[in-house]
This record gives structure tokens, sequence and C-alpha cells, in this order.
């Protein structure tokens, strides 16, 4: 493939090779030209060979018709264009789903690859920092592959041998703004391969009614919202513990309730109980007969955590050199201590003895309690160390809008703003920002843009009017278990 770089002159041949990160430019002047044209040819060639092996689908829909016009002539190949155009019209009417799967997203790919990536590749690599040029020789990554679904655009890239991945996420702001797109997220493929993920439309951008409840509980996928790419963001909540971080206003409860939400058929059939506690007296109050116990003033609430504690270590006796792992079941439920705004507890209580009590739980109940069928769910504002030293103790962090840009890194681990957590620049405005937020899990450094679903005061009321209703089961006493 011969391109030309702006602004060169006649003599500078530019050219790409699909597997490699090289790109040759002759720039001495007494390269023989067979040398120049036999390369050039050879990686035209090698060009035409990755497009087709790429991109099956898109050439042959121009290849094929070009075929029946050289045999046939140019009136069967216009009517094997239109029947293909009326029958591809009909399957994506009849049946979107698979038409996209076969071919929609295919095609679309190649026109993204084609018109927005391969075409600006080169200058936006310049132009970001990302190529080097040494001896004559531009070196640029190499634009592997293009695919698309509903929302995103994936482009998968090789680096230059010695470029690290922190070269790239320092660079995905000027990658969004050339390649159009709203922003822009790195994460590793394998050694030397990157993805970048360009949002084409935000499935975030409106709020999301309250999920319907489940009529099954899964622990380790409770639905709570929605991710980036349309599909349902769920949240692990049992064997981890999630710590949600966001201003005021970013839409903190909209986790919690999606979280109680989920967990209600679990509620109900004894296997999940919820331990909700309130310091601030405002989020939780409206559904507090969900849960098997509330409290809102900083002495119960630091009594409810240590009599969580008293029973973890209970199991935890129970457990020894029996088994390692908790499985809910009703004389053993999963206990899920969600506690909202955490800091009044542990950082703005005044009363010295009653916040290191709290402290001391907590720490004991993050770091102990997996196993055992307990877990927290904490959410706060101000994700500094001084207001919660214990915040590395959970493994599942969310950020929410947060106020300055060194929060986000706080919050999710070292390099994720740089990643594309960009946690700050969420919309203050709670139609467009209030809920979404950026996920980092235990099990991936690479954070996901997610919006929770709202679930509304009538929401929480017809909860509390269909769940309410059923007593908390009492924990049998540890003697009866064998
Ligand atoms: N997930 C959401 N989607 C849309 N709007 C939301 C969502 N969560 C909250 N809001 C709106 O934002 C306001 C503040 O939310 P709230 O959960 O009280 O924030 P926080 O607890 O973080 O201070 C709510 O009253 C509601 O109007
Ligand atoms: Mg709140």
């Amino acid at each position: 493939m011969l391109r030309k770089l702006p602004g060169d002159t006649a003599r500078d041949l530019v050219s790409t090779t699909p597997d490699t990160a090289i790109v040759f430019r002759p720039t001495v002047v007494n390269t023989p030209a067979i040398v120049v044209i036999v390369i050039a040819l050879w990686r035209f060639l090698a060009g035409i060979v990755h497009t087709v092996w790429r991109h099956p689908t898109a050439v042959a829909s121009l290849l094929v018709p070009a075929a029946v016009a050289v045999r046939y002539g140019w009136t069967w190949a216009g009517l094997l264009v239109g029947s293909v155009l009326v029958l591809g019209v009909v399957w994506a009417l009849l049946h979107r789903v698979s038409f996209l799967a076969v071919a929609g997203w295919r095609l679309l790919a190649f026109w993204r690859w084609m018109w927005i990536y391969r075409r600006h590749w080169q200058p936006v690599m310049v132009i970001a920092g990302l190529s080097k040029v040494m001896k004559g020789r531009d070196y640029l990554p190499v634009l592997v592959r293009v695919s698309c679904d509903d929302f995103t655009d994936r482009v998968t890239v090789k680096m230059l041998s010695g470029q690290s991945v922190e070269d790239w996420a320092k660079r995905t702001d000027h990658l969004a703004h050339a390649f159009g797109a709203l922003s822009c997220r790195v994460s590793i493929v394998r050694a030397g391969r990157l993805l970048l993920t360009f949002p084409r439309r935000d499935p975030l951008a409106t709020p999301i009614e309250a999920l319907p409840i489940p009529p099954a509980v899964d622990l380790g996928a409770v639905p709570v919202g929605k991710r980036e790419d349309g599909r349902p963001w769920t949240l692990k909540l049992h064997g981890t513990h999630v710590l949600v971080a966001g201003a005021t206003g970013s839409g903190k409860g909209s986790i919690i309730w999606s979280a109680v939400r989920g967990l209600l058929p679990a509620v109900r059939a004894g296997l999940v109980q919820i331990i909700g506690l309130d310091p601030k007296l405002m989020e939780l109050s409206y559904g507090r007969e969900l849960f098997h116990r509330y409290a809102s003033s900083p002495e119960e609430c630091a009594d409810a955590l240590e009599e969580t504690v008293a029973l973890m270590h209970d199991r935890a006796g129970l457990y020894a050199g029996h088994q390692r792992s908790h499985t809910p079941s009703v004389a053993y439920p999963f206990v899920l201590v969600v506690v909202d705004e955490v800091a009044f507890l542990t950082a703005y209580q005044t009363d010295k003895h009653l916040r290191e009590r709290v402290k001391a739980a907590l720490a004991t109940l993050t770091t102990q309690g997996r196993a055992v069928g307990v877990g927290v769910l904490a959410a706060l504002q101000d994700p500094r160390k001084e207001v919660m030293s214990i915040r590395n103790l959970f493994p599942d962090k969310i950020a929410l809008r947060l106020d300055e840009s060194e929060q986000v890194d706080m919050v999710l681990g070292e390099g994720a703003r740089d990643r594309g957590a960009l946690a700050d620049q969420i919309s203050p405005i709670p139609e467009r920002g209030a809920g979404v937020g950026f996920v980092r899990l235990e099990t991936s450094p690479d954070p996901v843009r997610v919006r929770a679903a709202y679930v509304c005061d009538a929401d929480i009321h017809a909860m509390v009017a269909e769940f309410a209703s059923s007593p908390a089961l009492p924990e049998v006493p540890s003697e009866e278990v064998a």
C-alpha cells in the first residue's frame, strides 16, 4: 500500500506493512528506483492479502459483483447487487440481531477501518507522538484490526517495540479527538498488543429505570445497571467487598438500591441478610423494612458492625478444617453490610472511641469476611486515605463523579485515569451523569464505564410492599450445624 505523507517530496514513498511495526520511508535520495518499486509492490500485495484476510465479507461484496459484471455484463451485476440489497434489508428487518452478527458489524467495521482509522492513522500517530523516526525510517504502530458493535469501535493495535501501555494511556485524549470519538480507553490484549475502545454513541446518556427484580439471584452477578457496551452491568457481591466513591449527588444511592433490589428474592428465601447502616439518616431509611437490621446512630452502627464481626468469627471457627468457602443457605445466609456515607463513621465522628470501634470492625470484616459469607458494600464521598484508611481492603471499587482528577486513582488504583476512567469529567447534571461511573474489578485492571439503574422512591415503596412482609429468619445457633 503506497501512501504519501502530506508535505513530502514526490520521492518520499511511505508504505505500511501489515505485520511489522515499521514504516519504510526511503529518504536516501540515491536508493535505486527498482528497489523502491519492488518494496512498494511487495507492500502493496501484502496489504491486499491482509485486507482480504481481515475483511472477507466486505471484499467479497465488492469482488463478486465486479466478477459478474466482467463475465456476464452490468445488467446481471446490477441484478445481483439489487437482490442482495433487498435480501439484506428484509433480513435486517426480520431478524436484526442475526443480520448484524453475520454481516452488519463486519461491513461497518470495514467501512470505519478504511474511512476513519486507516485513512488517518499515520498523521494521527505522528502528531500524537506515538511514532518514531530513526535513521530515515518512520516506525509506526500497526493498526491490526477494527471491530464494531452497537456502541463502540474496538481497535487492536500492535505497539512499537519498546513502547509501554502508559505511552498510549497518556494519549487517549489525542486519540479520541483525532478519531472523532467521545473518549478512548486502553486495555492490554497480550504482550505488545493493545485494544483501544472508542465509543460511537453513549448508551448511558439517559437514566436507566429500575431493573426488573430477577426471579433467581446470582450473588456473583447481581444486575445493577448497564455497561458502556450496552451489556448489563452486574455486581459481584459474594466473595468480595465493594467501595463506591462519588461526590454529593453522584448517585451512590442508586448503586446501593439497585444491589438491594437485585437481592430481594434471595432475602425472601432467607439466603441473604442485608444490614443497613445509614449514619446520615438519608438514604436507607426509606426502605428500612427491607433490612435484616437497620441502624443510623453511630453507636447502633458500631454495635451492628461488631455483632457482624462476632458472627463472622463464629462461622470462621465452625468452618476451620471443614470448608474453605461459603455457600449461602438458610442456616448460613450471605450477610451484606451496606454502609452509606461511611466517612461519617470513620472520619467525621467526633467520638474517637466510636470511630476506632467502627474502623476496627470494618477492617476485620473486609479482611476476613469473604470466605465465610460476609460482604461489605460501602459508599463515601471523599476517597482520601485520611477519610477512609481501609479503602484498599475493598477488592472492587466504583468511582462515580468525583470532584478532582487525583481522586480517580485514589479510588480505582494507580493509572486508572490514564486508562480512560475520567470520573472527574462526568456531568454534574443528574439526568446525564448521576449513577454514571467507572468500575475496576479485582480480576481486570481495565476500567469499565457503567451506569446504575435509578431506583426511585416509588420503586422502593413497591419493594417494601412486596418483600418486607416476610419476617427475618434468625441465624441457626452454631451448635446445630455439623
Ligand atoms: N442512577 C441514576 N440515574 C439517574 N439519576 C439518578 C441516578 N442516581 C441518582 N440520580 C439522581 O441524582 C440525585 C442524587 O442521587 P443520590 O443517590 O442521592 O446521590 P448521592 O447519594 O451520591 O449523594 C437523585 O435524587 C436522583 O435525582
Ligand atoms: Mg447518598
